[in-house]
């Protein structure tokens, strides 16, 4: 077919080459789906040599991804060399400035640069597409995008990392460290290049970006996610958690709050009985809720080269079916001009459950010193449990865990500190927070 899509793609990596399979092996099915051939015309990558499982004969190689984007005989630009900068920013821009459609996965380019990308495709009248890179397989952006245009949405939140999801549900299930669960999840190829990208909780944080973007119609504010990673989380909490009715997952939440938009990246306690709960290993899932349709929750695989190159011919497809001259979905759900500036919701402000586990002596008036400075701070407890650690054997440290029903964060923080200034803790506390504390 002479008007077939013509396709690129920079980086052959993982995900680059299960798309050139699928390509190869559905070209029939998109060929009759979408109307015309979608075709791979241009390649590059790192090594041009490597064996790969698909064929690249008819496609003109590379050495540099620019080039391509600037010379190659293409329309649309698949970036799958990842990065929040360098020659994947070149080579997306590069694209877009020539007019061409560009399809991506890379979530850290798009949270860093996605504000200047929309501009110059809206300019362009090309389109942007991005499904790939939030929750893999999941189809949430053009949902969001599209599908929930008319529905005011409250919160949105998720699992969005397949590895710290691998690794906290392994904790629980094989009674296994942080350490090796992340060995395993590294091993497996679910993992970032750089893992810390992982399980410090940045990947979760590039994707709530965007997803904060698509629900609120604000400006990208990617530098402006409260963050914590997963690394300091221990089998004591995981199974403590397990104990009190809840799991541990590495959360994104992005909310409407009264004084603006919280993003949060942080490990969350759910009640076990939570649809959120029940999703384990590399699994992601994203909950929407909106005014019309109260909680919508969407799961699937969030990693791994099929899953992800799912998202890329499912943007592809869109591209295919899209008519020349017509005017694309905005990038961000609303035109660049209609997004408003993001208002940061204070993390001090924010109101929830808590999780706190402290390692004390085992002395007389400890509970009651903490009670009392709970109390001084009107925090309501909804359970404590003291136990010896471990199994009894020491006589000298108590283990407490005290669970919250809501409050705010900077009530805990204070608590907290008054209690580390007792003088009577022999390890550094714990607290993890836990969302919809009450339906427990
Ligand atoms: N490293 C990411 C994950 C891959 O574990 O989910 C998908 O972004």
């Amino acid at each position: 077919m002479s008007n077939g899509l013509k396709i690129g793609i920079a980086g052959l990596g993982t995900v680059g080459s299960s798309l050139g399979q699928l390509l190869e092996t559905k070209a029939q099915t998109l060929t009759k789906s979408c109307g015309k051939d979608l075709t791979v015309t241009a390649v590059s990558a790192a090594n041009k040599d490597k064996d790969r499982d698909f064929d690249l004969y008819k496609a003109a190689w590379f050495d540099n991804a620019v080039e391509l984007a600037e010379k190659a005989d293409i329309n649309v630009l698949v970036e799958l060399i990842g990065g929040e900068d360098g020659v994947a920013y070149d080579a997306v821009k590069a694209a877009l400035l020539r007019g061409c459609h560009v399809v991506t996965a890379n979530k850290a380019l798009l949270a860093k640069h996605g504000m200047e990308f929309a501009e110059i495709a809206e300019e362009k009248g090309v389109i942007l597409n991005y499904e790939a890179a939030i929750a893999g397989g999941i189809p949430i952006v053009k949902a969001m995008r599209e599908a929930l245009s008319g529905n005011k949405i409250s919160r949105v939140y998720g699992i969005m990392n397949g590895t710290c999801n691998y690794i906290l549900t392994r904790m629980l299930a094989d009674n296994m460290s942080f350490e090796d669960c992340l060995a395993d999840a590294q091993r497996l190829g679910y993992a970032e290049a750089d893992p810390a990208f992982d399980i410090e909780g940045n990947d979760t944080a590039h994707k709530l970006a965007l997803l904060t973007s698509l629900a609120f119609g604000t400006q990208l504010a990617a530098d402006e996610i409260y963050l914590e990673g997963i690394t300091n989380i221990t089998i004591d909490d995981i199974h403590a958690a397990d104990e009190l009715g809840y799991r541990i997952k590495l959360l994104g939440v992005a909310q409407k709050t009264d004084t603006g938009i919280e993003q949060r990246v942080h490990p969350t306690m759910v009640p076990t009985n939570s649809l959120v709960a029940q999703v384990d290993s590399v699994t992601n899932a994203v909950a929407v809720e909106t005014d019309l349709l109260g909680e919508l929750v969407m799961s699937g695989p969030g990693a791994g080269g099929m899953a992800t190159a799912s998202a890329v011919i499912g943007d592809l497809a869109d591209i295919a079916k899209s008519r020349e001259g017509a005017q694309h979905a905005p990038v961000f759900g609303n035109p660049v001009k209609e997004l408003i500036e993001y208002k940061r919701a204070k993390m001090r402000e924010h109101k929830g459950g808590y999780f706190i586990r402290l390692s004390v002596e085992d002395k007389a008036g400890v509970i009651a010193n903490i009670a009392t400075h709970m109390a001084d701070q009107s925090i309501s407890l909804k359970s404590i449990v003291q136990r010896a650690q471990n199994g009894g054997a020491s006589d000298y440290n108590q283990t407490v865990i005290l669970v919250t029903h809501a409050t705010t964060e900077q009530a805990v923080r204070d608590t907290v500190e008054y209690i580390e200034k007792e003088g009577y803790l022999t390890a550094a506390p714990q607290v993890i927070r836990i969302e919809d504390p009450d339906k427990a």
